[in-house]
């Protein structure tokens, strides 16, 4: 039996702000539980919802050397669907309402959880043959198991794995100011983890990790180059030959249209027109005009600039007074974005709603009702909720970018192929004649959009194919 330890900074079903915490809640079910011990390790933020913090036992508690003296470390557990999940707690690191704040709190905060992982496993007797760690968050832990534990017998023969879930985010500060990296020799952190006068756990944790991945194929390729590498493609360039790339898959019994007890009307291929009653529940529920004609057009995301909403502003007008579309939007994020949608909500009540909020139960809804989804992505490392959608026959109308390009087939009206629509340049114009031509479809080949409704919905993204690829991986690095 080979053991395997995920360690991340969110994870379903405790905790979660984003994709990352759906890919540690599900790829561990996937797994061949014969072969694999697969256990994950989270923070016990404070703000885990008290629910799921009552689901937690007491295991053990120590207190370990650090820079900043002797901290308290304990050690809480949970088992779901048969695999154990660890939560370290210390309230000094992980109070507050969420579990990012600032980023100069930041990498301190998982600087010492990255320590306390390491610490952690000998009291528990678990001795990992790789630690999996994702995004800069854990990112040290290949740097602190190389750096303090080299010869140790413990770890001796852990390998590491470090995948990036967002390039972008590289925890970078201020290299004297980090605590709990003060410790580490000075070549270490004037070197290893220096880029641009900066310490960046991402770039420490790709030369440190015996493997590195992401999360589809093209943004492999893509974070290579100055488009997508945000400052690193130089590092990633030179360790490409342990670099790849693994599509995600999403949670096939969470999201399932036949049996999700937050939609309305379930249904399935065989009565795929029942999901009209769902577009009407919404748009009852949501204050918009009842008519089951309408394009709807949903959006479930964070609202930062990564997700291409400059785009979508820019044609929100133009589109409502030029198409009979309607558009629901659930999200939090920058500002400027929720004033917007907020704005064209109060302008254009019949055609638009905006839940500013983080909602599971308005965002199965939107999955279960909407026609298309809209996702035009600046840049995009996977993606769950083209793939979430089209789980629901929502047709995925996405920009050409990572993990967008590799999981939405571009609609071939001739040979009727295809799982969606995409445009190439991030290019207000251009998405709008994507769209325009997606509602053409949609209002004058009706049987043609249900084709491709149907072809979403029997496309296989289940994690299945993905979790064969993680476990060749750890077979081919544990050797
Ligand atoms: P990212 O991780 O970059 O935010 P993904 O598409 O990989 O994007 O994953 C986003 C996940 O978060 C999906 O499961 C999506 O449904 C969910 N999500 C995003 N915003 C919200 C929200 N406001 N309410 C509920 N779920 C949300
Ligand atoms: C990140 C990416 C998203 C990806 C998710 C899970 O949040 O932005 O594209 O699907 O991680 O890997």
């Amino acid at each position: 039996m080979k053991k395997i330890l995920f360690a991340a900074s969110e994870g379903n079903p405790f905790i979660k702000t984003g994709g990352l915490a759906d890919v540690v809640g599900a790829l561990p079910k996937y797994l061949d539980r014969k072969k694999f011990d697969i256990r994950v390790i989270l923070p016990k933020y404070l703000c885990i919802p008290e629910v799921n913090k009552q689901k937690l036992s007491y295991v053990t508690e120590f207190y370990a050397d650090m820079p900043r003296g002797r901290e308290y470390i304990g050690i809480f557990q949970a088992k779901v669907e048969g695999v154990i999940y660890y939560f370290i707690d210390n309230e000094h690191y992980f109070a507050g309402g969420s579990p990012y704040h600032e980023i100069f709190e930041d990498v301190n905060k998982f600087a010492f959880f990255s320590r306390a992982v390491l610490a952690a496993l000998p009291e528990l007797g678990f001795r990992p043959d790789i630690i999996h760690c994702h995004d800069w968050q854990t990112a040290l832990i290949p740097v602190f198991i190389k750096e303090f534990y080299g010869n140790d017998r413990f770890f001796g023969k852990t390998k590491t794995i470090l995948t990036i879930h967002n390039q972008k985010f590289q925890g970078r500060w201020r290299i004297d100011d980090i605590e709990n990296c003060r410790d580490l020799s000075s070549d270490c952190r004037y070197k290893a983890m220096e880029a641009y006068h900066e310490t960046n756990f991402l770039k420490a944790g790709i030369l440190y990790a015996d493997q590195v991945t992401t999360v589809s194929e093209t943004y492999a390729q893509e974070i290579q180059f100055p488009e997508g590498g945000e400052g690193l493609e130089g590092v990633l360039r030179e360790v490409s030959g342990k670099l790849s790339g693994i599509v995600n898959g999403i949670d096939y019994e969470e999201y399932n249209s036949m049996t999700d007890p937050k939609i309305p009307f379930p249904f399935g291929l065989r009565n795929i027109t029942k999901k009209k009653k769902n577009k009407e529940a919404l748009q009852k529920e949501l204050g918009l005009k009842q008519d089951s004609s309408v394009m709807l057009i949903g959006m479930v995301s964070r609202l930062t600039e990564q997700k291409g909403f400059d785009l979508v502003n820019f044609i929100m007008e133009q589109m409502l007074n030029t198409i009979n579309v309607q558009v629901a939007v659930l999200g939090t994020g920058e500002d400027r974005f929720e004033n917007s949608f907020q704005y064209f909500a109060q302008k254009y009540p019949q055609q638009v709603s905006a839940t500013i909020g983080y909602s599971e139960e308005r965002a199965h809804k939107i999955y279960g009702a909407a026609d298309a989804f809209l996702m035009p992505s600046q840049f995009e490392p996977c993606g769950l909720s083209q793939l979430i959608g089209m789980r629901y026959g929502t047709v995925p109308i996405v920009r050409e970018t990572g993990g967008l390009k590799d999981t939405v087939e571009a609609y071939n009206e001739y040979r009727q192929t295809g799982t969606g629509f995409s445009f190439a340049n991030y290019d207000a114009k251009e998405m709008f004649k994507i769209i325009q031509y997606a509602y053409d479809v949609f209002c004058n080949h009706p049987k043609e959009w249900q084709q491709m409704m149907k072809r979403c919905m029997k496309a296989d993204h289940s994690w299945q194919n993905s979790a064969n690829k993680y476990e060749k991986m750890y077979l081919e690095l544990i050797g």
